[in-house]
């Protein structure tokens, strides 16, 4: 029998309805990248107190999450009255809110508002807003040995503020500078692995060494997507889970790749979301479209493209909007790289070509399950190059 080990491939695209020409010539040559590009890794003690984990972290980038959650209030507060309203709220209630977090949650966040000099409220917010505005692209595949990876542009900000002069989203270009991988241990042993927003207590990417990986896409919905929720949230409805608290239980407690898979299907959230997950075994690669309450549909590698499965923001049963169909430009690159190419140099080119490498892609990362290997680079698209 073949070596066992994955391949799993998440990209994230972000993506908005204007319009645009794509054509698409898939990247070549571009791994390995500028090591500049190259993010660098922290440790998160889990043996520490909630409240001092995130200590040296908050510290070292407070002005700059700081200056990033001022871009993205000022955003919200021109979006309208509900984004007003969480922004008011959250401004004055931020004391009152953190008590109803579920620990850990409540005390980490403590400590990050703590070191990093900012308000509770600002900082619940920087929880919160990935929640209902990552929209992205994923891919999982194999190689012809069974070897499984898992890799993903992550593209966030967009609609946050178009800076014409300099054509930049500016909230985009605010959260490069916080992107950091993190080594989450206990007993001086990695637990997991992740690339954060430094400050996000949630995980949007992420590796459990030998046994699965995992990444999350923000899906939209006729039901108002993960605004409502929010609103419910914020108003006294508290039994929905944050995404990024499901996410990180699901990277700390479970121990397989079935068990992962159950409760990212099975837990109430507060957001539709797309969950992508890999195992440590040949075919192991799934799309778990959620509602809110419910889980619609999850999707196998083997009834997607046989050796990989590509997600973008779209259920994978409908076509992507027209003026946004990175899902083709994806399979493209995938198809022309073919099954005997997969590895990192050739996915990272796959995730470098645009338009899945966008401006507002801020970051790619490559996972390996067997290795528990974890590369991230943060992404820049120069001109000519596509807004989403
Ligand atoms: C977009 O593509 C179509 C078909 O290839 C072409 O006819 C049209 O001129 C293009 N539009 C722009 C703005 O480039
Ligand atoms: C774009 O402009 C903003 C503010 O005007 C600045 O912070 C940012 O660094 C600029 N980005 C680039 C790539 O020049
Ligand atoms: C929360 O869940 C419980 C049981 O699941 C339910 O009885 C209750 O109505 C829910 N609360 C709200 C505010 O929806
Ligand atoms: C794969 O995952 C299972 C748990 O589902 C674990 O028992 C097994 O040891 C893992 N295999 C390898 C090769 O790490
Ligand atoms: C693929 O889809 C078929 C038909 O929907 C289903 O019966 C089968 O179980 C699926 N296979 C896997 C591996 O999910």
């Amino acid at each position: 029998m073949a070596t066992l080990g994955y391949i799993i491939v998440l990209g994230t695209l972000c993506s908005v309805a204007f319009s645009q020409n794509v054509t698409v010539t898939c990247a070549t040559g571009k791994y390995p990248p500028d090591p500049k590009t190259k993010v660098d890794t922290y440790v998160v003690n889990l043996d520490l107190l909630p409240s001092q984990r995130w200590a040296e972290l908050a510290k070292a980038k407070g002005p700059q999450i700081k200056y990033l959650v001022d871009g993205f209030k000022e955003f919200l507060e021109d979006f309208g009255q509900a984004g007003k309203d969480i922004v008011e709220f959250l401004d004055n209630r931020g004391g009152d809110l953190v008590v109803t977090l579920p620990p850990p949650f409540d005390q980490e966040i403590r400590g990050i508002a703590l070191a990093a000099n900012m308000n509770l409220g600002e900082v619940i917010l920087y929880n919160l807003f990935y929640e209902f505005s990552t929209l992205c692209t994923s891919i999982v595949t194999e190689d012809a040995d069974g070897n499984l990876f898992h890799a993903r542009n992550l593209d966030f900000g967009l609609l946050f503020g178009w800076d014409v002069s300099n054509k930049t989203w500016t909230v985009t270009e605010r959260l490069r500078p916080l992107i950091v991988n993190l080594d989450w241990q206990r007993g001086g042993e990695t637990v997991f692995k992740s690339v954060n927003y430094a400050g996000y207590t949630g995980i949007l990417t992420g590796v459990k060494p030998k046994l699965f990986t995992l990444s999350m896409n923000a899906r939209d919905d006729a039901s108002g997507g993960g605004i409502v929720g929010i609103l419910k949230w914020l108003l006294g409805n508290r039994n929905e889970s944050w995404i990024g608290f499901l996410t990180r239980n699901v990277m700390e407690t479970a121990t397989s790749f079935s068990q992962a898979r159950a409760m990212l299907e099975n837990t109430v959230v507060v957001a539709p979301a797309y969950f992508i997950v890999g195992g440590n075994k040949s075919g192991e690669g799934v799309v778990i479209t959620r509602e809110r309450s419910t889980n619609l549909d999850t999707w196998t590698m083997r009834n997607a493209s046989g050796w990989y499965i590509l997600e973008t923001n779209y259920d994978h049963w409908k076509s992507p909007l027209i003026i946004d169909d990175r899902r083709s430009a994806a399979h493209k690159c995938m198809d022309k790289m073919s099954q005997k190419n997969v590895g990192f140099p050739e996915i990272f080119n796959v995730l470098s070509s645009q338009p899945v490498l966008n401006k507002a892609t801020t970051y790619t990362a490559l996972m390996q399950v067997a290795t528990g290997s974890l590369e991230t680079y943060i992404q820049n698209c120069p001109d000519p190059c596509a807004p989403w």
